[in-house]
């Protein structure tokens, strides 16, 4: 990708519309908040640090739309804003994460011209470190990618998910890039058919090896010895080591525990959520129907039947191998790791 997938353009924000690739590379201008937060929804910005670091934006952009307002009245004025983002997606903890910091600058601000100010310099600052944590998850995570592995991945984590390297993606084309030769089986990830559309797109850019296979399949090339580790990002990990993920995880890490394979989850700590204990405590979105009866618009179901579309499910810390942050890798016992890391 020549341009980068997220942009701050000093008044407006630009990015890659996700949903319109492989086939074109359009970029949007999006210059107020209800844009950025239709554009999240519609998954045109996607992945759980790209949710945040658009997130931010918005908060930005939404503020420097209030009108003039006293201080107190901008607050009320701006809290519309931030909860009208937070409504856009549940899952994903890296959302919260960043309007929480965000609400924090604008609280500590003493004025209104003051707070629009730094509320731009804090959503570029979440931009930045979530770029820079993806470049330390990936040097760790290299380390657990040994010469001649083949790695099954799921859903889309690269630069298009989290900016800089990527999380899950970025630790493979960091592995790469040290001279290993690694393959990639990439599950397409229905319904949305992530790793088919943006999977192959970043890793065929970065000139790793990848075969695209259905998601059904997975079983079937672990089964067979075809599969050395399996590597997903995360939406949302929580106290004790659960982490949600996309739909389809949770199957992988069971197979993967079955047929004696590590089973890795890599993501930046901003996708920690301390405050939960368990998984069972994580939101999951349930996505519209039609994304599951339709295929890109193409009705693939009789018309008016049924169907559940839960956008992520959790897989239990018992099945996770390791967990890789920007702070480092954290293993069994989770609760422990993941309070040290924090
Ligand atoms: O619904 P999506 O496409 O936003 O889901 C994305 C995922 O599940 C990713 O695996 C996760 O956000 C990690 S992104 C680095």
């Amino acid at each position: 990708m020549d341009n980068l997938p997220i942009e701050w353009l000093g008044d407006r924000v630009r990015i890659i519309d996700q949903t319109r690739l492989p086939g074109d590379e359009v970029y949007l201008e999006l210059d107020n908040y209800r844009e950025v937060a239709s554009a999240i929804m519609e998954l045109k910005i996607r992945g759980a640090p790209a949710i945040g670091i658009a997130g931010a934006y918005a908060v930005a952009l939404g503020a420097s739309k209030i009108e003039p307002a006293a201080r107190d009245e901008f607050l009320e004025k701006l809290q519309g804003v931030i909860d009208a983002i937070a409504a856009t997606r549940p899952t994903a903890r890296n959302l919260f994460f960043a309007l929480e910091r965000m609400k924090k600058v604008a609280d500590s601000g003493e004025n209104v011209m003051y707070i629009k100010k730094t509320l731009v310099d804090e959503a570029s600052k979440i931009h930045k470190e979530e770029a820079d944590a993806t470049e330390r998850i990936s040097e760790f995570g290299a380390e657990l990618i040994k010469d001649g592995w083949t790695v099954l991945t799921h859903c889309n984590t690269g630069p298009l998910a989290a900016s800089g390297y990527g999380t899950a993606l970025g630790v493979i084309i960091t592995a790469h890039k040290q001279g290993k030769n690694v393959k990639v089986l990439a599950d397409e990830t229905r319904p949305l058919l992530q790793g088919a559309r943006l999977t192959t797109w970043e890793l065929q850019k970065a000139g790793v090896p990848v075969t695209l296979i259905t998601d059904n399949m997975a079983g079937h090339f672990m089964r067979t010895g075809k599969v050395n580790c399996v590597i997903t990002g995360a939406d949302r990990i929580v106290a004790n080591g659960d982490a949600a993920n996309k739909i389809g995880t949770y199957t992988l890490a069971v197979l993967a525990k079955e047929n004696n394979i590590p089973f890795y989850i890599a993501a930046p700590t901003s996708t920690i959520d301390p405050s939960l204990k368990t998984g069972e405590e994580i939101p999951i979105e349930e996505r519209s129907a039609e994304e599951v009866t339709h295929i890109q618009g193409v009705p693939v179901a009789p018309e008016g039947v049924a169907a559940a579309n839960p956008a992520f499910d959790v897989t239990p810390h018992e099945y996770i191998t390791a967990i890789i942050t920007e702070n480092g890798i954290i293993k069994e016992p989770y609760n422990k790791g993941i309070a040290g890391i924090l």
